[in-house]
């Protein structure tokens, strides 16, 4: 179905869309990584949870990767027994540690006191795992940089080659870069874990090289391969990726209508009947979504902000071929990884509903309602 289809039949707005065609040719690029190369590919669920998204993914993968009791609990509903669940997280809580291992197939302990603490509790189908932080810095932003100066995330590869916790472990999890779009940096990255552990590799059952590559935006594939084929024969390595954003990327779009529109110091400003709230890392990085109705040479500049109360809700200033009017709609496309999964409900501005756009027709997935607004913010007793 055509973006303009979408606009002129979608019975809602706002709502995100998910397009299936797109969705299916992520996974499908990801499906034949995983026969070139026998890596072992998880859907890493925090992007969006969602279940049809799940449920899509589920031929196409190996498993999940989760981060929290409750992503495990979801993943787990939507598995049904069938693939693996990796987890890691900085933030295991006591409480969770029995649940957790019960749920998951694998977990990577994060530093080398929640190893000490938690590893005893895991059960004994548990694989046992370590994130490890291998001090290479990829990502210039440090708001993205797992390696960043006193990373919080994983053990620090030199503390842990001088540790005897790499000989009581099944495997490793790497996780370095953000929408990294050559394999440069995984390549470093292994070469470095060659490099100060080569001797113990061979001892591990598993190395997770975590998520952060846009393999359907890398043309060539065949250092990935090359790189994975190494690490399984010579070291009998299972290898897995956890892509998040790879696969729901491109392929979810957010739909919203113009409410109203005026001119505030010399500026058309158009407002829709969404927010950034809806993809809150619009406001929390400063980065503006590419429009679908954007044209560079367009003649008619107008600031896209947001229906709530705050000033900085905005998404930007963007260029169209003819001016924006009530009731015209727009199209944030490729908006999926990161958006739903932390919006909000702020000033009572419902989410958005959800539909898939499979072939030529469009169905609706999810519509929050009133109730679900109320039972957030109603009191237990
Ligand atoms: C440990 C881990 N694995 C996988 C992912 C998924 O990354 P992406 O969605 O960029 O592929 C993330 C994202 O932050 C992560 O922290």
């Amino acid at each position: 179905m055509t973006v303009q289809a979408i606009k002129n039949n979608l019975p809602s707005s706002p709502a995100f869309v998910l397009n299936e065609v797109e969705l299916i040719k992520n996974l499908e690029i990801l499906n034949i990584l995983r026969q070139q190369s026998g890596c072992k590919v998880l859907y890493s669920i925090k992007s969006l949870p969602f279940s049809t998204v799940l449920a899509m993914a589920k031929p196409f993968v190996d498993g999940f990767s989760v981060s929290s009791l409750f992503e495990a609990r979801l993943a787990n509903e939507i598995l049904a027994g069938s693939g693996s669940l990796h987890l890691t997280t900085p933030g295991i809580r006591p409480d969770e540690i029995d649940e957790l291992s019960a749920l998951c197939s694998h977990i990577s302990f994060n530093s080398l006191t929640q190893h000490q603490r938690f590893a005893p509790g895991a059960q004994a189908q548990t694989s046992v795992g370590l994130r490890i932080n291998p001090k290479l810095s990829f990502v210039k932003d440090d708001r993205f940089n797992p390696c960043r100066k006193s990373s919080k995330l994983g053990v620090d590869i030199d503390a842990l080659w001088q540790s005897s916790t790499i000989d009581n472990i099944q495997g490793l999890h790497i996780h370095t870069v953000f929408a990294a779009t050559d394999f440069a940096p995984l390549l470093k990255t292994i070469e470095k874990i060659k490099l100060y552990m080569s001797d113990k590799l061979g001892k591990l059952a598993w190395l997770n090289l975590g998520g952060g590559y846009l393999f359907n935006q890398i043309n060539d594939h065949r250092p990935f391969i090359k790189a994975v084929n190494q690490l399984k024969n010579d070291f009998g390595l299972d290898v897995y990726i956890e892509p998040g954003k790879a696969i729901i990327d491109p392929g979810i779009h957010l739909v919203a209508t113009v409410l109203d529109c005026f001119a505030s110091d010399g500026k058309t400003i158009a407002v829709l009947d969404t927010s950034v709230n809806h993809n809150p890392e619009v406001f929390e990085y400063q980065w503006q979504p590419a429009l679908y109705e954007h044209d560079a040479h367009g003649r008619y500049k107008t600031l896209l902000v947001g229906g709530t109360c705050l000033a900085g809700d905005v998404f930007g200033e963007y260029s169209f071929a003819k001016p924006l009017a009530v009731g015209d709609r727009v199209v944030f496309s490729n908006v999926g990884a990161y958006s739903l999964v932390k919006a909000s409900r702020f000033n009572g501005h419902n989410l958005p509903d959800i539909y898939l756009s499979g072939s030529g027709q469009l169905k609706q997935l999810k519509h929050y309602t009133y109730q679900a607004y109320r039972e957030q913010w109603l009191a237990d007793c």
